[in-house]
């Protein structure tokens, strides 16, 4: 029943220590059991510490000890009065890093803005334009907390406002909802308790256990409204949102949290680092078809956030509603959630570590599917393959230069007229043919399907469309006929995802297509939705309040219709309005589907759009890519957030799609996606070909070396994948995720980790031959030559030759790997080895999931294979934890020690001495070979 280590002494003061400005004026309820004060004084948390320290501290807490205010408002938190005292001018001096915005929806004047009842000040750098000018005074009227009521799992009450904003349509009255879910997750909700409101369609868990040991404290003040949520541990404030009023209209809701440090993730879609910028930001969430770039809203929506709180414990956020959004982040540090519709429902994680809330959020939004092992070889594509001769052609040059290829790709070129479901009978005629070939090679082959359904084709003459009227799937417009927009093949309609019977039409169209050609995965492309009508639809959109919001979010083209189609078309959930952000995501949910009743194995499907909860069926591209550095570089903060939403089969496209890339840059980017999760080279249209083939001899060696390091290391990958599959770890992994209390990490992105153990550090710069990377503290060694990099947590300069990406292996893990071939169906038969890298102590721990790579639900029908590995004192040994007839087709051939002290006099496996083995003084690497060792039967190698 211990206090928790870092928390050393109660306090009689609420919640966290030292109480703010804002908490101290603000009426304010705080939450607890009863029993037992939440607030103590963190003198040791804040000095130091902490990560080990408060794990600690969450195994021995005994409970909840938030303090409890009963339903009538009696607490022990008792209120202070004194709002009165902000009134007046000082409620406007207000530090500019903490003014938030009171002119949202457009640019007001001094007196426009005073007549709203807030503070007018210019910046006085008016370099960015976010820095509001007119913003809340700190009495700005809010909702007021009234009838509070204690719940089994949390507590509930009205929120009422009793002066009407300036946004149309204010709700006057609200119900806040507080879950407590489990011990590390809170969600609340603020919703209109006489009239449901449109909420995000996905599946979220259930919740009737009661947390036994929460690890926050939940504090409401109750005049302004605001929450105010902590860590228990140590009384860190996680979200507070007495900061800036609550607006809560029709059409417009907005609430600001401060943030516990400047260091924040996620937020995605964006092309940004990896660690947000504070410095008046606007994140804008309304998915589209764009090149990626700065400050805009790109292909898919995942309003969550991971965020380091200043002593290297993490929480997270998670705001679930989909409806148009901008994000504001400023220097305070803050945060402003500003959304046209649905409700505000919230999901708080906390950690503690970066990791872990990771995983707390995909216990949410589900943990991704497993994708088949052959997705994880090499992928050609490009947009002008004209016709299967084209297509075989390419395959065969790659096949030629000895690339290992395992999926040929086809885009809108294969299709008859742009068509869906069908192909050109002049140009692709043999395609059937071409696709079984592919088969007869070991390899896969994947096309484009579009979301646009052409509708000029003759009468009589294109079935899915015919069909698809019929059955009344398509997205309808104000009058109730299909809403007809513009994309490849011309004039289209759009299917609307989000109907049962579209899915059933979907299935039975795809199956059709798959009957005649046997594609093994499909491309999911231009699902934000994309169109290419300039005003929504051939015959406009409606003049109404959905098209025109009183608020429109920063989004690309200045209106919600911009690209795609009206905001007020009409979709069976909802309307499109609320439902745009999730176009990309129920089309994968209905392809996911449809593939696995097709095919009966493992769905592949990459899509543009995503939206949270993507991950559980589909894979992710990060689109139009430019084929530029900086976009080379943007493409790894990209893919590692996408791991953080639970995505973790994503890529860019290597050597970029739009533009032509040269030779060096082609090589590098194949260098760094030979480390992207899911590997695949596409390329417009009009742009150079960049298939490794075109290049030099010397460039090709240098793609060739990457490719083959992948197929080699893809036993490690597939691990991973398992891992992300069922307990939401991330594959592509930031290295702040893995190493929190290193502070130099929290901006690291430029290099990153597969998994635990292995780390890349790609040349990212044109003309480079060296790469600066940051090694936290340890020992670190290079795949390639076995030499150790100790490291104390520093920078250090590595040769990177054009045929070189440094990848190291951290001391302490032990990686399985295979002899590459030229697919994966070839590797999957090579033996195995493993690489074994030791720590300083002579450690080292790894293990191995293997099932045949392409059945359904292996791992629930218990049909896969788990191996442990561990080294130490000098011995290594397997733990045989799960076997199944795969691996009995597995040998372990040969061991990689890394870091044997000195040249071992002998070796003995299984008791045998053996002779096979090679010692190289200069890296202390130690390789032993031909040891023909069932992985599914106990073995121990000794070197003394
Ligand atoms: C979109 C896709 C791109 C594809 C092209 C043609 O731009 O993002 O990958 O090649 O359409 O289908």
């Amino acid at each position: 029943m211990g206090v928790p280590l870092c928390l050393l002494k109660e306090s009689n003061q609420p919640a966290s220590e030292p109480r703010s400005r804002e908490e101290r004026r603000l009426n304010m309820w705080s939450f607890s059991s009863g029993r037992k004060k939440s607030n103590y004084k963190n003198t040791t948390c804040r000095l130091y510490l902490l990560l080990l320290l408060c794990t600690a501290c969450l195994g021995k807490d005994d409970g909840p000890s938030v303090c409890y205010l009963d339903p009538e408002g009696h607490s022990d938190c008792a209120p202070e009065k004194d709002v009165n005292r902000y009134r007046g001018p000082s409620a406007c001096n207000i530090d500019p890093a903490s003014r938030f915005d009171c002119a949202p929806e457009k640019a007001l004047a001094a007196d426009e803005c005073e007549a709203r009842g807030c503070c007018y000040v210019q910046p006085t750098d008016t370099s960015d334009p976010e820095q509001p000018s007119c913003f809340f005074p700190v009495n700005y009227p809010s909702y007021k907390a009234v009838n509070l009521t204690r719940k089994a799992n949390g507590y509930s009450t009205n929120l009422v406002r009793s002066a009407k904003t300036f946004m149309p349509n204010d709700l006057m009255v609200l119900q806040l909802e507080v879950m407590f879910e489990t011990d590390v997750r809170l969600r609340f909700t603020i919703k209109d308790p006489s009239r449901n409101r449109y909420e995000v369609p996905i599946e979220t868990p259930r919740v009737s256990t009661k947390p036994t040991n929460m690890q926050y404290d939940v504090k409401i003040t109750t005049e302004p409204f605001g929450l105010i949520i902590s860590r228990k541990c140590n009384g860190q404030i996680l979200l507070n949102t007495t900061l800036a009023p609550l607006l809560f209209a029709d059409q417009f809701i907005q609430m600001s949290t401060s943030l516990s440090s400047n260091f924040l993730y996620g937020l995605g879609e964006h092309y940004t680092s990896i660690n947000l910028d504070l410095n008046w930001r606007r994140l804008t969430f309304w998915n589209r078809d764009l090149i990626p770039r700065k400050d805009a809203n790109l292909y898919g929506t995942h309003p969550f956030y991971v965020a380091m709180d200043k002593d290297g414990l993490a929480h997270g956020v998670f705001l679930l509603n989909s409806n148009a959004m901008d994000i504001i982040l400023q220097p305070a540090p803050a945060l402003t959630w500003r959304t046209t519709g649905g409700i505000l429902d919230f999901y708080v994680f906390l950690g503690p570590e970066p990791k872990t809330v990771v995983k707390q959020y995909q216990d949410v939004v589900g943990y991704p599917f497993m994708p088949p092992y052959w997705s994880l070889g090499f992928h050609l594509c490009r947009w002008g393959y004209t016709s299967s001769a084209m297509t075989r052609e390419a395959v065969k040059k790659t096949r030629e230069a000895q690339i290992p290829l395992d999926v040929q790709w086809n885009d809108i070129d294969y299709m008859d007229a742009f068509l869906d479901f069908t192909y050109d009978p002049e140009n692709f005629g043999d395609m059937p043919e071409m696709v079984n070939e592919l088969h007869q090679e070991g390899m896969k082959y994947v096309l484009i399907v579009e979301p646009a359904i052409g509708l000029t084709s003759p009468r009589g003459s294109y079935f899915p469309y015919e069909d698809g009227l019929k059955r009344g799937v398509y997205v309808t417009n104000e009058t109730g006929q299909p809403l007809v927009g513009k994309v490849w093949p011309g004039l289209t309609v759009f299917v609307d995802f989000t109907n049962p019977e579209a899915h059933k039409w979907w299935y039975d169209m795809l199956k059709d297509f798959h009957d005649k050609v046997p594609f093994d995965g499909i491309w999911i492309d231009m699902n934000e939705p994309a169109n290419t009508h300039a005003h929504g639809s051939v015959d406009g959109c409606p003049d109404d309040n959905l098209e025109n919001p009183p608020y429109v979010p920063r989004v690309v083209g200045g209106v919600l219709r911009d690209t795609t189609i009206c905001a007020s078309s009409h979709q069976h959930l909802s309307t499109h309005y609320n439902l745009h952000n999730l176009y990309g995501f129920f089309e994968a949910i209905a392809s996911h589907d449809a593939m696995i009743k097709i095919r009966g194995k493992r769905p592949f499907v990459i899509s543009r759009s995503t939206f949270s909860s993507h991950g559980r069926y589909a894979g992710h591209w990060t689109g139009d890519v430019e084929s530029t550095w900086e976009q080379l570089y943007y493409s790894i903060p990209g893919i590692l957030m996408f791991n953080m939403y639970g995505v973790p089969l994503v890529g860019t496209d290597l050597c970029g799609f739009v533009g032509n890339v040269t030779e060096e840059l082609c090589v590098r980017w194949s260098q760094v996606g030979a480390f992207y999760p899911f590997m695949r080279n596409h390329n417009t249209m009009d742009a150079t070909p960049q298939e490794p083939y075109v290049f030099s001899n010397e460039a090709q060696e240098a793609i060739r070396k990457a490719a083959l390091k992948r197929y080699m290391l893809l036993p490690y990958l597939y691990t991973l994948f398992h891992k992300a599959h069922t307990r939401g770890d991330t594959v592509a992994r930031a290295l702040f995720l893995e190493f929190p209390s290193d502070k130099n990490t929290w901006t690291i992105d430029r290099q990153f980790l597969w998994g635990e153990a292995l780390y890349i550090t790609p040349v990212l710069e044109e003309g480079e031959t060296e790469v600066k990377g940051y090694f936290p503290a340890g020992v670190w060694y290079d795949l390639g030559s076995g030499a150790a990099l100790e490291s104390i947590g520093e920078w250090f300069t590595l040769p990177s030759p054009l045929d070189t990406i440094n990848i190291h292996i951290r001391g302490g893990y032990i990686i399985p790997a295979q002899e590459p071939g030229m697919t994966t169906e070839e590797s999957r038969k090579n033996s195995l080895i493993l690489l074994v890298a030791l720590t300083a102590c002579g450690f080292a721990k790894g293990d191995l999931y293997w099932d045949d790579g392409d059945s359904l639900d292996t791992y629930k029908k218990g049909d896969y294979s788990m191996v442990v590995f561990m080294a130490h004192n000098n011995v290594l040994l397997n733990e045989v934890i799960k076997i199944n007839c795969e691996a009995e087709k597995l040998k372990l051939e040969e061991v990689a020690v890394f870091g044997v002290p000195k040249c071992p006099s002998e070796v003995r496996v299984n008791g045998a001495d053996t002779k096979n083995f090679k010692y190289f003084p200069e890296t202390k690497l130690l390789k032993i070979k031909e040891l023909s060792l069932p992985i599914g039967k106990k073995f121990e190698i000794k070197w003394s």
